[in-house]
């Protein structure tokens, strides 16, 4: 299938790792322009490097800006200002009791998985508008509806995202743009992976038996009952970014294993 994304330029915060990274891979894969960030040019380089190094021919950069820093967003204006997709992925999380978290980790969650993203749109929604074509995809978390309560602060912000993504669908009625949001379950990025290493070895168990002990243990509810790879949620984020995608506006997709069940 030609997803039609040769012409297309992206932008995707937080994307010199993880699930970031991985749509990154695939939109390249696609043919389209692609902009990754992170928070150093250290960070950025490498990452540009290695995705060089497997398409070498491909057309890509890296900024440099760190979303905690409201100077560091507002100098991506003219970078970005003609993108026509943007993808607000960018998110940081913690696990932590109610009672222990302080308002500064709260301010900074909402201030980098939220505003980040009201900041980047209020940057290229106008141009996407006046193109008449545009896509903005927020990366939400199961943590949004199922809020466990060790994540009290990083579900609400992601429950914000949704608000903040419908209502800017809603800016769109009529015209070729759409903003839609995904909704991943647990997914096996690299911290991901180094997180369940580190529990294997306290606990002197293999890394198979720890990621199976989450989902009969913690996760409960997830009908995939595995972590998600990077792929199954890069590809459909490729997919939204398509102009393939143009029925589907104002959407939460989940791609979260079922683990937060209804029928919608
Ligand atoms: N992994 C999961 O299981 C999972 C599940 C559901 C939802 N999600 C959501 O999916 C998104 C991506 O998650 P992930 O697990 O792939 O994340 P991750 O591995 O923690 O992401 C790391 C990336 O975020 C960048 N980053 C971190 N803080 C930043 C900041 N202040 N400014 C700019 N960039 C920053 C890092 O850049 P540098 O290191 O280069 O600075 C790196 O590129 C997040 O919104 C997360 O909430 C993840």
């Amino acid at each position: 299938m030609d997803l039609q994304l040769q012409d297309k330029s992206v932008f995707i915060s937080g994307s010199t790792s993880g699930i970031g990274f991985g749509i990154a891979s695939w939109l390249l894969k696609e043919g389209a322009s692609v902009i990754i960030n992170g928070r150093t040019d250290a960070s950025v380089q490498m990452a540009v490097d290695k995705l060089k190094d497997t398409y070498p021919s491909y057309k890509l950069k890296g900024i440099a800006a760190d979303f905690k820093r409201h100077a560091d967003i507002m100098s991506l204006k003219e970078e970005l200002t003609d993108v026509d997709v943007l993808i607000n992925n960018v998110g940081i999380y913690s696990s932590e009791s109610f009672f222990s978290i302080t308002d500064e980790t709260w301010l900074e969650q909402f201030e980098v998985n939220v505003m980040s993203g009201v900041r980047l749109s209020r940057m290229v929604l106008p141009t996407m508008l006046s193109k008449d074509w545009g896509r903005i995809i927020f990366v939400s978390s199961e943590c949004a509806s199922l809020v466990p309560e060790d994540m009290i602060s990083y579900s609400t912000t992601k429950s914000a995202m949704h608000a903040v993504s419908r209502g800017l669908a809603h800016m769109t009625k009529g015209t070729g743009v759409t903003v839609n949001t995904i909704m991943p379950g647990s997914t096996l990025t690299e911290g991901a992976e180094s997180f369940l290493a580190q529990v294997a070895a306290t606990e002197n168990k293999s890394v198979e038996d720890v990621s199976a002990d989450f989902f009969t243990e913690v996760r409960t509810s997830s009908l995939l009952q595995r972590f998600a790879s990077v792929d199954e949620i890069a590809s459909t984020v490729c997919y939204l970014a398509s102009p393939l995608s143009s029925a589907t506006n104002g959407a939460t997709i989940k791609l979260e294993g079922g683990s937060t069940g209804g029928i919608l």
